[in-house]
This record gives structure tokens, C-alpha cells and sequence, in this order.
């Protein structure tokens, strides 16, 4: 029997289906499955003999030339996220969406960049280079020695770079580009990822470092980043709530780095500024203790970040309390109502719950289950941490608590910021330091009965 073909393309994660229909198997997504038309496929590998392909030792490669050092943005957030500055020839990929400042980002790093010797091109094909020149000025980089096209045709991008030779190319975005020989619409499946390949393919072999950026879509008729996500070697997104000023650069895949790095920044009227003290931004103004709020102590990729839990619990009309969360998992949030139910019988039926965390950062760390509950906790008794205190601890489905790694630098960020008590687990003791007092629980159901008197 013929082989199916498959040619009907999820546009979010890129599966394919041998039909239309209206929901993807795959990913789950709805309404985002388009008919493409495949690309042609290449000769059947043969053997080339066995002179060529050969493999060599480790050994071998070691005495080989070092590579060449690491070329720092000048923006210090930036650089972090990707592991301590921009590694040559590497393929970046900056996904965000649309609107949240991707652009407003590279541009800004685009120029400094150049302005610290590293030859860049910016390439855009979603603005007028009269765009980008007045944003530019508004940036206050109007005088930076960045090289701009605005081109969608991979071609002649190609082309240009091969002539120009830059030591970056930052492509804006990865979806308006197009290949002619790829015979499907700008922004689908086919289009993007052949567009990606030939970019980073080209750029490897010329030496050229590429920043792609990519939007996230949520109609699913272009195709979303997470396609491209493999082809690259650090994979950026850039978030925030839109009516927040900041914006977290997260490192999700870094081949040349640590994961889970954050680099913070605020949008203001001239462009994006770096938060050097993301701590002291993600807590504002706090004075007096107030019920229903508790002070995390977390660490984000290699910092520690502390940020604030605050809660919110009432009853409800309804015969199905609402549960509601912002900048935590829901089934996390779940999971600790449960906890707090079964081991430490106090129950939330019947009252609705609703978990923030403040100033918008996204909290993904378990460590920070011991600082939800605390916040649960304290919301539905009415009653107050006890003053300049910072929680954390992750808790077990069992009701126990369990350490939290990098305590020590926990600690001296809470101290650094004029806390005086830190509430975690009990194996957290051995590395307190000498101006912190320790809290310490084995469980959850002794720090209730220790501070709510529960
Ligand atoms: P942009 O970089 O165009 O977003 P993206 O490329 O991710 O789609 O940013 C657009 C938003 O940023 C826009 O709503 C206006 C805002 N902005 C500022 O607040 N200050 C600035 O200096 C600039 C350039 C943009
Ligand atoms: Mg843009």
C-alpha cells in the first residue's frame, strides 16, 4: 500500500496528520492544523566509503585551536542569560509575544554590540527601516554603528550576509522570512523551519552568530517558535504581564550555559533598562506584616530572588469554589490545598482561593510550596507572618517538609534586604547564619501549630 502522505501541519508544535481536523492530537491546540506541501526529499544516504565520515578521538579535538572567547552584549542582564556573553557562531532563538519588547531588546543589543567591536547586522521584515531608525533614535542609539536591512527573502539575506561577513545577524522575526523553494505561505511550519535551518546551517559554516526571534501565537495560523526550538543552541523567552513594566528574560535551553537563568528588565519611555536588584523590585514597598501575604526566598537559574506570595481566601457563593492563580501552576496550588486538608485537617471547601505573586515575576521552583502554603495559611486564619520573615521549603504529598537547595545564599539575600527570620524545614538549620533566626518544621502540620496555633 502507498504511503500515507502526511501533509496537514500543526502550526503550534509542528505535528503532522495524515487529515484535517480540528483539534491536534499532539499538542492539544485547536483550530491551528493547515495543509502544507512537503518538501521534496533528498537522495537516499548512501555510503560515502569509509574514508570520509570517519570519526576522531577526543583527544585530537583538544589539541585543536581554542575556540574563540565568549563576546559580551555590554547589557549585563543579557549577557547572563546566555551563559556569560554571546558564544560565536551560535544560533539563538528569542521567543516572546507580540508586543511584550523583542524588538525594542535586540535593537538595544544590537548596538552594543556594535558599539564594543562586535560587527552586527539587524534584519528586519516586519518594520520600514524609517521605523527602526526613529525607534532607534527614541533608544537614544541613533548614532550606533549597527548595519540594518529590511528583507523577508531568504536569498537575499543570504546573500547580504555572505557579502557583509558580520559577526552577528539578528533575524526580526523568524516568520516573516521566506524561501523560494518552499512552496507554502510565509509563517507556516515548512516556511519557518526551513528558514531557521538555512540560517543557522549558513551561519555555522561562515562563522556568524544568529539571533533569531520568534512570536508566540496563540491563533495558531503562523507557526509558534517551539518548531524551531531544536535547530538552535539557546533557546530565550522573554516575559511579562502586559500591564506590568517588567519583563524576565528566561533561558529555557542553553547548550553553552546554565538553564533557568533570568535576566530582569523594566520598559520604560527610552527602551528597555536593566534591573540589577530584582528582589528589591519584585517586593516593593512592604511595611507593616499583612495577613494573606508571604515573602519567598528563591533562587532563579544562578541568583537568589525574592519575591511575594500573597493570597487571598473567602467563601463562596458557589457550589464550586474558584481557584485562581497568577504566576504559580494551578495544579501546584491544588496539590498544597490538599496537603493542608488531609495532614493538617484544615479545610478549604466552601472558600475560594485566589494565589498572586507579586510584581509579576513566574515562580516555577517546589521550593516555594512552603511560602504558598504559609500565604494559604495566613490568609484563611487572618493572622500574620511573623514580621520580616522569608519562607521556603517544598512539601511532600505526606504532609513532611523538605530542604531546599543553595539555602545559604537564600539566607544572605533575605539578611542582604533586612529580614531577620527565615521559616523552612528543619534539615535547613546546619547552614543558617548568624544573623538570620531559624524556623524550622519537620512538617507542615507542626508550623501550623506553631504559628497559627491551628
Ligand atoms: P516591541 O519591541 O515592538 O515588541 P515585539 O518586537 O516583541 O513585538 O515593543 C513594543 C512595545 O514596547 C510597544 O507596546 C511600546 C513599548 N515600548 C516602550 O514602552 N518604550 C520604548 O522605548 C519602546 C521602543 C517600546
Ligand atoms: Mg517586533
Amino acid at each position: 500500500m502507498a504511503k500515507q502522505s502526511q501533509n496537514f501541519i500543526c502550526q503550534a508544535c509542528g505535528a503532522a496528520h495524515s487529515k484535517w481536523s480540528g483539534r491536534c492530537d499532539a499538542c492539544g491546540a485547536w483550530n491551528t492544523i493547515v495543509e502544507e506541501q512537503p518538501l521534496s526529499s533528498g537522495p537516499a544516504a548512501k555510503s560515502l566509503g569509509t574514508k570520509r565520515g570517519k570519526g576522531m578521538a577526543l583527544t585530537d579535538l583538544a589539541r585543536e585551536e581554542a575556540p574563540p572567547p565568549r563576546s559580551s552584549s555590554g547589557i549585563d542582564e543579557l549577557d547572563r542569560v546566555l551563559g556569560g556573553g554571546l558564544v560565536p557562531s551560535s544560533a539563538v532563538l528569542v521567543g516572546g509575544d507580540p508586543g511584550i519588547g523583542k524588538s525594542t531588546l535586540l535593537l538595544q543589543a544590537a548596538a552594543s554590540f556594535a558599539r564594543a567591536g562586535t560587527s552586527c547586522i539587524y534584519v528586519s521584515g516586519e518594520e520600514a527601516s524609517a521605523q527602526i531608525r526613529m525607534r532607534a533614535q527614541r533608544l537614544g542609539l541613533g548614532d550606533a554603528p549597527v548595519r540594518l536591512a529590511t528583507e523577508t527573502n531568504l536569498r537575499n539575506i543570504l546573500t547580504t550576509l555572505e557579502a557583509e561577513k558580520p559577526d552577528l545577524a539578528i533575524i526580526d522575526s523568524i516568520q516573516t522570512m521566506w524561501a523560494d523553494n518552499v512552496d507554502s505561505s510565509p509563517g507556516s511550519v515548512s516556511q519557518v523551519r526551513a528558514a531557521a535551518h538555512e540560517l543557522t546551517t549558513f551561519a555555522k559554516r561562515n562563522g556568524i552568530a544568529v539571533i533569531l526571534v520568534g512570536h508566540v501565537t496563540k491563533e495558531g495560523q503562523i507557526a509558534g517558535p517551539r518548531v524551531i526550538e531544536h535547530m538552535v543552541d539557546t533557546v530565550l523567552y522573554f516575559e511579562g504581564e502586559r500591564g506590568h513594566q517588567f519583563r524576565i528574560l528566561r533561558a529555557v535551553k542553553n547548550r553553552f550555559g546554565p538553564a533557568d537563568e533570568i535576566g530582569v528588565f523594566e520598559m520604560t519611555g527610552a527602551g528597555l533598562a536593566q534591573v540589577s536588584n530584582p528582589s528589591a523590585l519584585f517586593l516593593g514597598d512592604r511595611d507593616e506584616p499583612q495577613a494573606g501575604a508571604a515573602v519567598f526566598a528563591g533562587i532563579e537559574g544562578s541568583r537568589p530572588v525574592l519575591c511575594e506570595f500573597q493570597a487571598l481566601v473567602a467563601p463562596t457563593p458557589h457550589s464550586q469554589p474558584r481557584r485562581s492563580t497568577v504566576g504559580w501552576d494551578g495544579g501546584r496550588l491544588a496539590m498544597i490545598l490538599a496537603v493542608l486538608e488531609a495532614r493538617c485537617a484544615i479545610p478549604f471547601s466552601g472558600l475560594d482561593v485566589y494565589l498572586n505573586v507579586a510584581g509579576g515575576l513566574r515562580v516555577r521552583e517546589p521550593a516555594a510550596d512552603l511560602a504558598v502554603a504559609a500565604a494559604l495559611l495566613s490568609a484563611r486564619e487572618d493572622v500574620a507572618l511573623p514580621p520580616h520573615s522569608v519562607v521556603f521549603g517544598e512539601i511532600s504529598l505526606s504532609g513532611a517538609l523538605r530542604p531546599a537547595g543553595q539555602t545559604e545564599n537564600r539566607l544572605k539575600e533575605a539578611a542582604k534586604l533586612g529580614f531577620s527570620t527565615a521559616i523552612a524545614p528543619s534539615q535547613s538549620k546546619a547552614l543558617a547564619g548568624e544573623d538570620m533566626a531559624l524556623r524550622h518544621y519537620p512538617d507542615l502540620a507542626s508550623l501550623v501549630g506553631d504559628i497559627f496555633g491551628a
